[in-house]
């Protein structure tokens, strides 16, 4: 399998539990390298952005207010297969249907406040690692 790269979000009801090692520790056991990361607070139009795609669903206000509440971690994982990789240590979006000892499963506390976000293809990881990271900071 391909190496590829996928842009992973540790959200703001996780890093305000102090929960980014442990979560980073879930991507490194799974083999997942973290070749670029940084620590931001996201303004609800930036947030707004990046969430542009569900802009017509009904949580898309909520969303965009709790991803601005508090600082993200966002990153860059590197590894074989690490876009479906990162999705299968993510575990389902709703943490009630999370597989055991995924990280949704273990931290996260709702549908909407469910801890990590991954992007779900190659294109849209292009296209999500470049709005958070220039070329040059993505060192593997
Ligand atoms: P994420 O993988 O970041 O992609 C879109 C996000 O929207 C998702 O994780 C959830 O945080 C959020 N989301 C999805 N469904 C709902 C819902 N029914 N209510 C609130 N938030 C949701």
């Amino acid at each position: 399998m391909a190496i590829e790269r996928t842009l992973s979000i540790i959200k703001p009801d996780a890093t305000k539990r102090n929960l980014t090692g442990k979560i980073n520790a879930k991507f490194e056991e799974a083999g997942l390298r973290v070749i670029a990361q940084k620590r931001i607070h996201l303004s609800k139009a930036q947030a707004g952005v990046f969430y542009e795609v569900h802009a017509e669903r009904p949580f898309y206000d909520e969303l965009c207010d709790f991803m601005a509440s508090e600082p993200v971690v966002v990153q860059v994982l590197e590894g074989e297969g690490a876009i479906l990789k990162n999705r299968e240590v993510m575990g389902a979006t709703n943490p009630a249907e999370a597989a055991p000892g995924t990280i949704r499963a273990e931290f996260a506390e709702s549908v909407g406040e469910n801890s990590v976000h991954g992007s779900d293809a190659p294109e849209t990881a292009a296209v999500e690692i470049s709005y958070f990271f220039a070329g040059l900071e993505l060192v593997g």
